[in-house]
């Protein structure tokens, strides 16, 4: 897949991860390259938030390796692998509740980044109307419906200019219109920032649509990882996902 050289953005190599007697993740292997959007699929429990906690060094594994172009990552910080490239959204959304719109952009360009205010809120507005948030800039969070704080908190992944972003759920009870406005910003975000995307989704027809290719988690183990098409017809992700109920 990767080039003889080049070192792929994120390597995924057997890893494995116990809690007490349960495997949450169970020798899983796969790579992303750049300027892709992923998707990852499974039942509940199959070990995707597992999986995307790893990779965002806030759990570490058991065993196997993750890296990052040619850095690994078991040991690093979230706060190192941010600053390089590394950016991620969360299942329930992670936004400061009391402060504005704009200050939630604020916090990492002032602080993170050490941008000058000027430039601070260059870049927020920039953001704000990548996201369609700008008339909600002096909102607080708390006043934002639950869709509206999910594009906020994707505008605040991209403060960083981050090579891969990681999202969890973020489809989840979010109204159809904002929907379409996250997965249109996650598509100019790959075609403009030549961004990769890991992307953790029940809404399996749209992850289809979006994604270059898919990864399905049943029990912690890679049942099918391939072209999409073709994993959604697979008989192990029917038979372990898809055909449940
Ligand atoms: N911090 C934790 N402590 C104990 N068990 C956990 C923890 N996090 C996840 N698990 C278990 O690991 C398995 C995978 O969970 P998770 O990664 O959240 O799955 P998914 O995101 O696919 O729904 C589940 O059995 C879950 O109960
Ligand atoms: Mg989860």
């Amino acid at each position: 897949m990767s080039g003889a050289d080049a070192a792929p953005l994120l390597a995924i190599d057997a890893v494995t991860k116990k809690f007490g007697g349960v495997v949450a993740l169970n020798a899983v292997s796969f790579q992303l390259e750049a300027n892709r959007v992923v998707g990852l699929i499974g039942p509940n429990g199959s070990g995707k938030t597992t999986l995307l906690n790893v990779i965002n060094g806030v759990v570490d594994a058991d065993g196997g390796e993750v890296r990052l172009g040619d850095m690994k990552i078991g040991g690093k910080r979230p706060s190192d692998l941010a600053a390089n490239g590394l950016s991620r959204t969360f299942q329930t959304t992670r936004v400061f509740q009391t402060l504005t719109t704009m200050q939630n952009l604020f916090v990492p360009l002032l602080h993170r980044q050490a941008l000058e205010r000027s430039k601070a809120t260059e870049r927020a507005n920039e953001l704000l109307a990548f996201v369609g948030l700008e008339r909600h800039a002096g909102h607080t969070a708390s006043e934002l419906s639950g869709g509206q704080q999910r594009l906020l908190e994707f505008a605040r992944a991209l403060v960083t200019h981050p090579r891969l972003i990681l999202m969890d759920e973020p489809f989840a009870g979010v109204h159809p219109e904002i929907k379409k406005v996250l997965i249109r910003c996650i598509r100019e975000t790959v075609q403009k920032e030549g961004a990769s995307f890991l992307i953790v989704s029940h809404e399996v027809p749209d992850l289809v649509n979006m994604s270059d290719f898919m990864v399905c988690l049943v029990e912690g183990r890679v049942a099918a990882s391939g072209l999409p098409t073709a994993v959604v017809h697979d008989e192990k992700v029917i038979e372990g996902y898809l055909g449940r109920n």
